[in-house]
């Protein structure tokens, strides 16, 4: 039997969101798990960063609060920066004080989208919105506290046993096609998409490691356009008729305020190579759908 790991505690920040509460939740049996809602942490506010931290003396810090409109930050660029840049900063800075390693997670979306394979940690970021460019802000600062995972995590779909309605674009298609409805799907976009259980469980693997601090793809392995990933929900549920239901649409065609890569597929085998295998999306898919239907 594997040794059971050494009780940790940990903080969850931004505990009630889709990411947050599947760490919560993944982490709460093993470890003392302490999880913060918005509501009981502003992680915008440094000294009520530094007042909760000083009070829970973490060993972990799992930052699942982030300010995540994409559109609305074009419009908003200085609550983008305080809720996914600053932010990051005051864990990092409270991370430090308390010898605490810090888990942030940031998103494929600080690439352009212009590559023809999937993008590895080692290339070079290039951000083309105000989300995106404060996401790359809020993994530099998260990565100046001495043990620091920056997990990049792309199209989450799922939720925690518990959590409310499962959120997101995945959930989104999945609703509209039981309704009887034709959802639009980008037939041009390509990602790799990455269920919140597998995300929560790597989260926990790397904290109860000694992987070194760095950023890390945490994705499901392989990568799809969003009508593939569609064709797939519908073939799994069983019912492959909903597939001629499905309206693709190409990203030209379709007005969004802030910028989307086209091509996001990430590389997770630096994940692999600290020891936790990412499932491939279409068994994710499988996970999701014996539980969300
Ligand atoms: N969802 C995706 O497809 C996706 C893709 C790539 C990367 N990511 C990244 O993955 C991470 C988790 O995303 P998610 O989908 O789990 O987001 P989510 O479901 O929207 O959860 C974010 C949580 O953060 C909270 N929050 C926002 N501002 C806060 C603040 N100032 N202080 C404390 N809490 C705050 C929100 O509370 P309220 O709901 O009350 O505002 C919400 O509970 C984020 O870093 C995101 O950028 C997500």
């Amino acid at each position: 039997m594997p040794a059971r790991p050494v009780p940790l505690r940990i903080v969850v920040v931004g505990a009630r969101g889709q990411l947050g509460a599947a760490v919560a939740h993944e982490c709460g049996p093993v470890h003392e798990t302490v999880a913060l809602s918005r509501q009981e942490l502003d992680v915008s506010d440094e000294r009520a960063v530094t007042e909760a931290m000083a009070r829970v003396k973490p060993d972990v810090i799992v930052n699942g609060a982030a300010y995540t409109d994409v559109d609305g930050s074009e419009d908003h660029p200085v609550d983008a920066l305080n809720g996914n840049a600053f932010a990051a900063r005051a864990l990092a800075r409270a991370a430090l004080t308390h010898g605490a390693a810090l888990v942030h997670y940031s998103t494929d979306f600080v690439f352009d989208g212009t590559g023809t394979r999937p993008y590895t940690e080692e290339d070079r970021p290039n951000p083309r919105s105000v989300y995106a460019a404060s996401k790359l802000l809020g993994e530099w600062f998260a990565l100046d506290a001495p043990r620091a995972y920056v997990l990049r995590v792309e199209s989450l779909f799922g939720r925690a046993p518990g959590a409310g309605p499962a959120k997101g674009s995945v959930a989104g298609i999945l609703n509209t096609l039981l309704a009887g409805g034709s959802p639009k799907v980008f037939e041009d976009r390509t990602v790799s998409p990455t269920y919140v259980i597998d995300a929560a469980r790597a989260t926990r693997h790397l904290v109860e490691s000694s992987a070194p601090s760095g950023v890390y793809h945490c994705v499901n392995s392989g990568h799809v356009t969003w009508l593939g990933f569609a064709q797939e929900l519908a073939r799994q549920l069983g019912r492959p008729e909903l597939i001629a239901r499905l309206v693709p649409v190409r990203m030209a065609d379709v007005t969004l305020r802030a910028a989307r890569p086209r091509y996001c597929a990430l590389s997770n085998d630096k994940l692999r190579s600290a020891g936790f295998e990412m499932p491939a999306w279409q068994d994710a898919v499988a996970r999701f759908l014996r539980d969300a239907v």
